[in-house]
Protein backbone atom coordinates (compact mmCIF):
# COMPACT_ATOMS: atom_id res chain seq x y z
CA UNK A 1 0.00 0.00 0.00
CA UNK A 2 1.36 3.27 -0.67
CA UNK A 3 2.37 6.12 2.14
CA UNK A 4 1.42 9.50 2.87
CA UNK A 5 4.35 11.16 3.82
CA UNK A 6 3.24 15.18 5.25
CA UNK A 7 5.51 18.15 3.94
CA UNK A 8 4.70 20.98 6.68
CA UNK A 9 6.57 23.57 4.55
CA UNK A 10 3.46 25.79 4.43
CA UNK A 11 3.06 25.90 8.34
CA UNK A 12 5.94 27.70 8.16
CA UNK A 13 4.78 29.95 5.64
CA UNK A 14 2.49 31.21 8.01
CA UNK A 15 4.89 31.35 10.86
CA UNK A 16 7.10 33.46 8.55
CA UNK A 17 4.43 36.11 7.68
CA UNK A 18 4.75 37.39 11.26
CA UNK A 19 8.36 36.17 11.53
CA UNK A 20 7.41 34.54 14.94
CA UNK A 21 7.75 31.25 16.05
CA UNK A 22 3.59 30.33 15.63
CA UNK A 23 2.41 28.39 14.40
CA UNK A 24 5.24 25.84 14.46
CA UNK A 25 6.12 23.07 12.08
CA UNK A 26 7.32 20.87 14.77
CA UNK A 27 4.09 20.62 16.07
CA UNK A 28 2.30 20.51 13.57
CA UNK A 29 4.67 17.46 12.22
CA UNK A 30 4.21 15.58 15.35
CA UNK A 31 -0.14 15.59 15.06
CA UNK A 32 0.31 14.80 11.07
CA UNK A 33 1.99 11.83 13.02
CA UNK A 34 -0.19 11.13 15.14
CA UNK A 35 -3.11 11.09 12.69
CA UNK A 36 -1.24 8.84 10.88
CA UNK A 37 1.42 10.51 8.20
CA UNK A 38 4.14 7.65 7.71
CA UNK A 39 6.87 10.79 7.30
CA UNK A 40 7.59 14.43 7.09
CA UNK A 41 8.97 16.49 4.46
CA UNK A 42 10.37 19.94 4.64
CA UNK A 43 12.32 21.55 2.02
CA UNK A 44 15.12 23.96 3.47
CA UNK A 45 15.00 26.72 0.41
CA UNK A 46 18.59 28.90 0.03
CA UNK A 47 16.34 32.11 1.17
CA UNK A 48 14.76 30.33 3.88
CA UNK A 49 11.29 31.73 2.82
CA UNK A 50 9.71 29.25 5.44
CA UNK A 51 11.30 25.90 6.83
CA UNK A 52 14.19 27.56 8.94
CA UNK A 53 17.14 25.67 9.85
CA UNK A 54 15.77 25.15 13.49
CA UNK A 55 12.95 23.41 12.07
CA UNK A 56 15.26 20.92 10.43
CA UNK A 57 17.43 20.02 13.32
CA UNK A 58 14.44 19.68 15.95
CA UNK A 59 12.58 17.85 13.68
CA UNK A 60 15.52 15.03 13.61
CA UNK A 61 15.65 15.06 16.97
CA UNK A 62 11.80 14.61 17.31
CA UNK A 63 10.27 12.52 15.23
CA UNK A 64 9.19 9.37 15.37
CA UNK A 65 8.87 8.34 11.71
CA UNK A 66 11.11 9.20 9.01
CA UNK A 67 12.15 13.23 8.02
CA UNK A 68 12.50 13.50 4.25
CA UNK A 69 14.66 16.63 3.05
CA UNK A 70 13.80 18.46 -0.47
CA UNK A 71 16.84 20.62 -1.04
CA UNK A 72 18.53 21.84 -4.13
CA UNK A 73 22.00 20.40 -5.23
CA UNK A 74 24.20 22.75 -3.68
CA UNK A 75 27.00 22.69 -1.07
CA UNK A 76 25.54 24.47 1.15
CA UNK A 77 22.46 22.08 1.03
CA UNK A 78 24.37 18.74 1.10
CA UNK A 79 26.50 19.98 3.87
CA UNK A 80 23.37 20.47 6.31
CA UNK A 81 22.07 17.29 4.99
CA UNK A 82 24.91 15.48 5.52
CA UNK A 83 25.02 16.55 9.28
CA UNK A 84 21.43 16.14 9.89
CA UNK A 85 21.33 12.75 8.12
CA UNK A 86 17.55 12.25 7.35
CA UNK A 87 16.04 9.20 6.12
CA UNK A 88 15.93 10.57 2.52
CA UNK A 89 17.01 13.61 0.92
CA UNK A 90 15.11 14.65 -2.41
CA UNK A 91 17.56 16.70 -5.16
CA UNK A 92 14.47 19.43 -6.41
CA UNK A 93 15.09 22.14 -9.20
CA UNK A 94 15.31 25.45 -7.18
CA UNK A 95 14.88 29.29 -8.45
CA UNK A 96 14.37 31.99 -6.07
CA UNK A 97 11.59 34.18 -7.78
CA UNK A 98 9.36 30.96 -7.75
CA UNK A 99 6.09 30.70 -5.62
CA UNK A 100 7.02 26.90 -5.81
CA UNK A 101 8.91 24.21 -7.56
CA UNK A 102 7.84 24.53 -10.59
CA UNK A 103 8.80 21.39 -12.42
CA UNK A 104 11.01 18.26 -12.32
CA UNK A 105 14.91 18.18 -12.14
CA UNK A 106 16.82 18.41 -15.64
CA UNK A 107 19.14 15.12 -14.84
CA UNK A 108 19.73 14.62 -18.51
CA UNK A 109 23.38 15.52 -19.02
CA UNK A 110 23.93 15.64 -15.81
CA UNK A 111 24.22 12.32 -14.35
CA UNK A 112 27.97 12.19 -13.28
CA UNK A 113 27.23 15.71 -11.22
CA UNK A 114 24.28 13.99 -9.43
CA UNK A 115 25.78 11.15 -8.96
CA UNK A 116 28.66 12.27 -7.67
CA UNK A 117 26.58 14.50 -5.16
CA UNK A 118 24.61 11.94 -3.94
CA UNK A 119 27.66 9.53 -3.38
CA UNK A 120 28.22 10.64 0.10
CA UNK A 121 24.85 10.11 0.88
CA UNK A 122 24.62 6.52 -0.08
CA UNK A 123 27.74 6.36 1.68
CA UNK A 124 26.00 7.71 4.80
CA UNK A 125 23.11 5.35 4.50
CA UNK A 126 20.86 8.04 3.30
CA UNK A 127 18.21 7.06 0.89
CA UNK A 128 18.20 9.69 -2.37
CA UNK A 129 15.57 10.62 -4.65
CA UNK A 130 15.49 12.90 -7.71
CA UNK A 131 12.16 14.83 -8.37
CA UNK A 132 11.97 14.54 -12.40
CA UNK A 133 8.60 15.16 -14.73
CA UNK A 134 7.32 11.96 -16.27
CA UNK A 135 9.54 11.97 -19.23
CA UNK A 136 11.30 8.45 -20.19
CA UNK A 137 14.52 10.37 -21.01
CA UNK A 138 14.84 11.84 -17.46
CA UNK A 139 13.95 8.38 -15.99
CA UNK A 140 16.85 6.92 -17.83
CA UNK A 141 18.63 9.40 -16.05
CA UNK A 142 17.54 9.39 -13.27
CA UNK A 143 18.65 5.60 -13.28
CA UNK A 144 21.95 6.24 -14.49
CA UNK A 145 22.52 9.09 -12.03
CA UNK A 146 22.69 6.02 -9.25
CA UNK A 147 19.22 7.40 -7.29
CA UNK A 148 16.92 4.49 -5.55
CA UNK A 149 14.11 6.41 -6.19
CA UNK A 150 12.34 9.27 -8.14
CA UNK A 151 9.60 11.53 -7.49
CA UNK A 152 7.59 12.01 -10.16
CA UNK A 153 6.21 15.38 -10.67
CA UNK A 154 2.13 15.18 -10.48
CA UNK A 155 1.85 19.33 -11.09
CA UNK A 156 0.82 19.38 -14.56
CA UNK A 157 -1.90 16.52 -13.92
CA UNK A 158 -2.79 19.04 -10.85
CA UNK A 159 -3.13 21.94 -12.70
CA UNK A 160 -4.88 20.42 -15.96
CA UNK A 161 -7.70 22.26 -17.98
CA UNK A 162 -10.38 19.74 -18.16
CA UNK A 163 -10.72 16.33 -18.00
CA UNK A 164 -9.16 15.01 -21.22
CA UNK A 165 -5.84 16.89 -20.77
CA UNK A 166 -5.76 15.42 -17.04
CA UNK A 167 -6.35 11.65 -18.14
CA UNK A 168 -3.58 12.13 -20.96
CA UNK A 169 -1.06 13.61 -17.72
CA UNK A 170 -2.16 10.61 -15.61
CA UNK A 171 -1.35 8.52 -19.09
CA UNK A 172 2.37 9.90 -18.74
CA UNK A 173 3.02 9.50 -15.06
CA UNK A 174 1.31 5.52 -14.69
CA UNK A 175 4.08 5.41 -17.90
CA UNK A 176 6.69 6.75 -16.12
CA UNK A 177 5.83 4.81 -12.99
CA UNK A 178 6.33 1.45 -15.17
CA UNK A 179 9.22 2.75 -17.07
CA UNK A 180 11.18 3.78 -13.64
CA UNK A 181 9.90 0.39 -12.26
CA UNK A 182 11.79 -0.95 -15.08
CA UNK A 183 14.58 0.40 -14.39
CA UNK A 184 14.48 -0.81 -10.72
CA UNK A 185 13.84 2.50 -9.45
CA UNK A 186 11.21 2.92 -6.37
CA UNK A 187 8.39 5.69 -7.10
CA UNK A 188 7.05 8.52 -4.80
CA UNK A 189 4.44 11.14 -6.24
CA UNK A 190 3.94 14.51 -5.55
CA UNK A 191 3.16 18.19 -6.53
CA UNK A 192 -0.16 19.15 -6.14
CA UNK A 193 -2.10 16.45 -5.09
CA UNK A 194 -5.79 17.10 -3.03
CA UNK A 195 -8.41 15.17 -1.54
CA UNK A 196 -10.33 15.25 -5.21
CA UNK A 197 -7.44 14.06 -7.23
CA UNK A 198 -5.77 12.41 -5.62
CA UNK A 199 -8.43 9.24 -6.55
CA UNK A 200 -7.02 9.28 -10.21
CA UNK A 201 -4.08 7.22 -8.50
CA UNK A 202 -6.41 4.53 -6.79
CA UNK A 203 -5.77 1.77 -9.16
CA UNK A 204 -2.15 2.68 -9.77
CA UNK A 205 -0.02 -0.16 -8.52
CA UNK A 206 3.68 0.59 -7.35
CA UNK A 207 3.55 4.01 -5.93
CA UNK A 208 6.05 3.99 -2.02
CA UNK A 209 4.87 6.94 -1.51
CA UNK A 210 2.51 10.47 -1.96
CA UNK A 211 4.27 13.50 -0.65
CA UNK A 212 1.64 15.76 0.11
CA UNK A 213 1.89 19.40 1.63
CA UNK A 214 -0.31 22.52 0.42
CA UNK A 215 -3.80 21.08 0.21
CA UNK A 216 -3.38 19.24 3.55
CA UNK A 217 -2.39 23.04 5.23
CA UNK A 218 -4.78 24.31 3.46
CA UNK A 219 -7.51 22.15 5.07
CA UNK A 220 -5.80 21.95 8.58
CA UNK A 221 -6.81 25.90 9.23
CA UNK A 222 -10.17 24.94 9.18
CA UNK A 223 -10.22 21.15 10.15
CA UNK A 224 -6.94 20.61 12.59
CA UNK A 225 -4.37 19.13 11.71
CA UNK A 226 -4.80 15.93 12.91
CA UNK A 227 -8.19 16.07 10.91
CA UNK A 228 -7.13 17.06 7.90
CA UNK A 229 -4.16 14.31 7.89
CA UNK A 230 -6.22 11.05 8.55
CA UNK A 231 -9.03 12.59 6.09
CA UNK A 232 -5.95 11.71 3.53
CA UNK A 233 -4.64 8.69 4.80
CA UNK A 234 -7.95 7.29 5.03
CA UNK A 235 -8.33 7.88 1.34
CA UNK A 236 -4.47 6.64 0.36
CA UNK A 237 -4.96 3.30 2.69
CA UNK A 238 -7.77 1.79 0.09
CA UNK A 239 -5.76 2.25 -2.69
CA UNK A 240 -4.25 -0.53 -4.74
CA UNK A 241 -0.60 -1.74 -3.66
N1 LIG B 1 7.16 17.12 -3.83
C1 LIG B 1 8.05 18.10 -4.12
C2 LIG B 1 9.35 17.72 -4.74
C3 LIG B 1 7.77 19.44 -3.83
O1 LIG B 1 8.66 20.40 -4.13
C4 LIG B 1 6.54 19.76 -3.20
C5 LIG B 1 6.25 21.17 -2.84
O2 LIG B 1 7.15 21.62 -1.90
C6 LIG B 1 5.66 18.70 -2.90
C7 LIG B 1 5.98 17.41 -3.26
C8 LIG B 1 4.36 18.95 -2.23
O3 LIG B 1 3.54 19.67 -3.08
P1 LIG B 1 2.20 20.28 -2.53
O4 LIG B 1 2.55 21.25 -1.45
O5 LIG B 1 1.58 20.93 -3.73
O6 LIG B 1 1.37 19.12 -2.01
Amino acid sequence: MPVLVVNVDHIATIRQARMGVEPDPVTGAHLAEMAGARGIIVHLREDRRHIQDRDVQLLRETLKTNLHFEMAATGEMQRIALKTKPYMVCLVPEKREELTTEGGLDCVGREKILSDFLTPFHESGVRSSLFIDADPRQIDAAARAGAEYVEIHTGHYADAAGHKERQQELEKIVSGIRHAQGLGLKVNLGHGLNYHNIFGFSKVSGIHEFSIGHSIISRAVFTGMAEAVKAMSDIIQNFVE
